[in-house]
């Protein structure tokens, strides 16, 4: 402050005309508590302003909402045991499927109003069956409130509903996904021998069985196959996203069904390791699967989906380059 006054006197004396300016920015850091933007920094005479002056940042509007939780086990309860599954999981975009696509589904929310009036869990599910497949389970209060953040472009508040484990594992895999599953959860997957999820507390946390079906690109097609239901069309009869279709594009592409590439064998590389951590307890040691899921939004993917060579000759005189790009993906490319 004593700093910014005396430079302040000083441009004063040189520059009158920026009395005014001057006047203004000396109020604002008067009375700090005042939710009043500092003057631009590019207005005043004097450097950046020392810190000890900085007025405090206005708060963020909208006020950031309580965090919602999913109605089934959110992934945070399986990370205590699944640690390493967990981190990758978290950095795929199964993790953002609800964070992703806010505004179109705020667009979709929007118009299912005003077309209809009301908005039902129904019309909700009409997106989250894929997006967030646990919020099934949820209230028709807690559905509307979802509603109410997702058009007020929430996402911290969001950010537990998405792909979570139990999508993958209890829902899309137990080819029943609308019924609730029991306590404690059934997880399917892919171990046979799998060891008991106990806790420290020797309560058991959940059951595996096994599931042929984890291994296969069936279970993926759950909901990389995106048909628009009738009732879900926007726009005077066109809805304006087609989701994914990678499905559909894999049963017919050259490096696709007819190799036996499964989506599991280039999207779930697996490495050496354990498939779950408890303390005290001996692990048996497995390949695990990678839970990145790289796609379209990976420049590590897209670099290895592409062999291209080049070969060059001399044909009368003119030199002729020949480009070829050869696809190792399983289906088109790129494939939304
Ligand atoms: C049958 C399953 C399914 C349904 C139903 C569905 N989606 Fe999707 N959606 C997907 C999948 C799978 C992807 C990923 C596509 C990809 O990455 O190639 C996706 C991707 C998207 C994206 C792009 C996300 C990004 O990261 O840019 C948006 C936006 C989107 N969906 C919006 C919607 C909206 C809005 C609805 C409801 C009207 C909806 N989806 C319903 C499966 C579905
Ligand atoms: C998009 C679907 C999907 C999601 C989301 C998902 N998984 Fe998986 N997971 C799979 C599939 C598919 C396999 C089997 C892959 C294979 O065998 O090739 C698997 C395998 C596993 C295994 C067995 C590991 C082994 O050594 O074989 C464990 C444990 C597991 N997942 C835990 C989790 C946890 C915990 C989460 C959440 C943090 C999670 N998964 C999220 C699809 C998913
Ligand atoms: C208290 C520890 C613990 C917690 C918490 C836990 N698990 Fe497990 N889970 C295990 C153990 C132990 C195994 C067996 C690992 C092995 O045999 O290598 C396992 C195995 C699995 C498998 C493989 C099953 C099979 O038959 O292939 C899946 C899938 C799985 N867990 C998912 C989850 C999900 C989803 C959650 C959260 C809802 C979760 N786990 C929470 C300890 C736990
Ligand atoms: C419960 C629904 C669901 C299931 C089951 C599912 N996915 Fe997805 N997946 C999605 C949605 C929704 C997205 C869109 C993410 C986003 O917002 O961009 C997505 C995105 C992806 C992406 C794109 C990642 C990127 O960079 O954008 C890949 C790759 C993918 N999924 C692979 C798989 C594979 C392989 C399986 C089967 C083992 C699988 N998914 C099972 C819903 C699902
Ligand atoms: C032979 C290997 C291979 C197989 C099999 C394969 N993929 Fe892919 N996939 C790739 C590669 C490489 C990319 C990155 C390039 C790209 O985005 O097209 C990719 C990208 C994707 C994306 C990002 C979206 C996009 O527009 O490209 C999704 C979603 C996806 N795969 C899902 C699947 C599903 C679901 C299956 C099984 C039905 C599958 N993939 C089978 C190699 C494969």
């Amino acid at each position: 402050m004593t700093k910014r006054k005396r430079q302040a006197r000083r441009s004063l004396v040189y520059l009158p005309m920026l009395l005014i300016v001057l006047v203004a920015i000396v109020t604002a850091c008067a009375a700090p508590a005042a939710p009043v933007a500092p003057a631009e920094p590019t207005q005043a005479p004097t450097e950046a302003p020392p810190a000890a002056t900085a007025t405090p940042e206005p708060p963020p509007t909208p006020t950031p909402a309580p965090k919602m939780v999913s109605p089934l086990a959110s992934a945070s309860s399986c990370q205590e045991c699944h640690g390493e599954i967990y981190d990758e999981w978290a950095q795929s975009y199964h993790s953002k499927t609800l964070t992703a696509m806010m505004g179109s589904f705020a667009k979709y929310i929007k118009y299912v109003q005003s077309e209809k009036g009301a908005l039902t869990s129904a019309d909700m599910m009409g997106c989250l069956g894929c997006h967030g497949p646990a919020m099934r389970f949820a209230s028709e209060e807690e559905m509307l409130h979802l509603a109410t953040l997702v058009v007020d472009g929430q996402k911290d508040a969001v950010s537990d509903i998405g792909v979570d484990c139990v999508s993958c594992h209890t829902l899309a895999a137990s080819g029943e996904p609308w019924v609730h599953p029991e306590q404690p959860l059934t997880v399917y997957g892919p171990l046979r021998d799998a060891v008991e999820a106990k806790g420290g507390d020797g309560q058991l946390v959940h059951e595996s069985v096994f599931s042929a079906d984890m291994g296969k690109s069936e279970m993926c097609a759950a909901c990389h196959t995106y048909i628009t239901p009738d009732d879900i069309h926007v726009e005077g009869g066109t809805w304006d996203i087609v989701c994914s279709l990678t499905y559909d594009a894999w049963e017919v592409a050259a490096k696709g069904k007819a190799t036996g590439n499964q989506c599991q064998d280039c999207h779930m590389p697996k490495r050496d390791g354990f498939a779950a951590q408890v303390s005290g307890v001996t692990m048996p040691a497995r390949a695990v699967p990678s839970h990145t899921f790289p796609g379209w939004h990976s420049d590590a993917k897209l670099a290895g989906a592409t062999d291209m060579s080049l070969a060059a000759k001399v044909e009368g005189g003119t030199l002729v380059v020949t480009v070829t790009i050869v696809s190792k993906v399983g289906h088109r490319m790129p494939d939304t």
